[in-house]
């Protein structure tokens, strides 16, 4: 898959056109899971490192690289020498002289893959950096918007919550408009994404942004990333939340509408969303965990197949 990054980072490492390959391979894997295996080597060798927790994007990985005929490493890093204070990049370096083609990183901090851009000590796959970014979440749920939507272009999607603290969003926005969506964004003032982007509308009304939108992509509030160490005005402002921007059935019929709900999982059950609504057919959550293997499937194809030979360089001694 000559031309695919070593390194997807960010959404931005992608082009549309490759956006699109990846779509047509993720519903091609969906539709007929036998066409995936076939690799240039035999099992390639993929390791995971979740550096923060994770059920969704782990899992889905680990199952991608199964269906995929790949063997996988699970890296912990609690018991690597990345605990004795080795670098990222010697770490990496180690996993591609040990033949991994490939590892899917989880950090909790932002922009740790831009020190590699140019010279790939391995194949990475981020899989959430910090608040920068999340690509293969993003990707997944354009899947299933085209996927259970039927498309995206022309539609108005609101992602409403922690917009500020949330990877995804990130990646939603740099996302979503290339195939033809409006974008708002919606949450108390304390949580607002302002993107460099004109064509992003900014809002705080959730009824009002509810109305105007075709699709609703909910968020969880990321306390981890908050700093906060005071329950109170956790509590406080949990309430304010709920209040303000918690999505019921209730809501829903006091404004007699109702819309697809997407969310990255996990929900915080009974603060951006009730219960009852994410056990309704309007929920989209599982549809959107089905399609994440397929489309990691892809992304990982696309990725070990691109034929790219700087990768790793430095592990072989070579000069550049
Ligand atoms: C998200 C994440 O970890 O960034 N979840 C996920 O990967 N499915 C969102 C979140 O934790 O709120």
């Amino acid at each position: 898959m000559k031309g695919f990054p070593s390194i997807l980072a960010e959404i931005s490492d992608l082009t549309k056109s490759q956006v699109q390959t990846l779509l047509d391979m993720a519903f091609e894997y969906k539709d007929r899971p036998a066409l995936a295996a076939q690799f240039s080597i035999p099992a390639p060798i993929i390791a995971t490192s979740f550096l923060e927790n994770s059920t969704r994007t782990k899992h889905s990985f680990e199952a991608a690289i199964r269906l995929l005929g790949c063997t996988h490493i699970d890296f912990v890093a609690e018991k690597s020498s990345l605990k004795k204070g080795e670098t990222l990049e010697e770490t990496f370096l180690t996993l591609h002289a040990q033949g991994i083609e490939a590892c899917i990183i989880r950090t909790g901090e932002s922009k740790v893959l831009e020190q590699f851009s140019g010279r790939p000590p391995i194949k990475i796959i981020n899989g959430g950096d910090g608040t920068n970014a999340h690509p293969t979440q993003a990707l997944l749920d354009l899947m299933t918007m085209i996927d259970i939507e039927g498309g995206i272009a022309g539609k108005t999607i609101s992602i409403i919550g922690d917009l500020k603290h949330s990877r995804v969003t990130h990646s939603l926005v740099e996302l979503l408009p290339q195939f033809g969506a409006k974008v708002i964004l919606c949450g108390p003032e304390n949580f607002l994404y302002r993107p460099d982007n004109d064509a992003i509308v900014v809002a705080s009304n959730l009824e009002e942004t509810i109305i105007n939108s075709d699709i609703v992509y909910l968020l969880r509030i990321q306390f981890e990333r908050h700093g906060l160490k005071d329950g109170d005005s956790n509590k406080n402002m949990l309430a304010d939340y709920v209040a303000h921007y918690g999505l019921t059935r209730e809501r829903f019929k006091k404004m007699g509408i109702e819309r697809p709900i997407y969310h990255p999982g996990p929900v915080n059950i009974g603060v951006e969303l009730s219960l009852d609504l994410m056990r309704s057919p309007l929920y989209r959550g599982y549809e959107q965990v089905r399609n994440s293997t397929f489309m990691r499937m892809a992304i990982l194809k696309a990725i070990i197949e691109n034929g790219d030979d700087s990768v790793g360089r430095l592990s072989r001694n070579v000069r550049s």
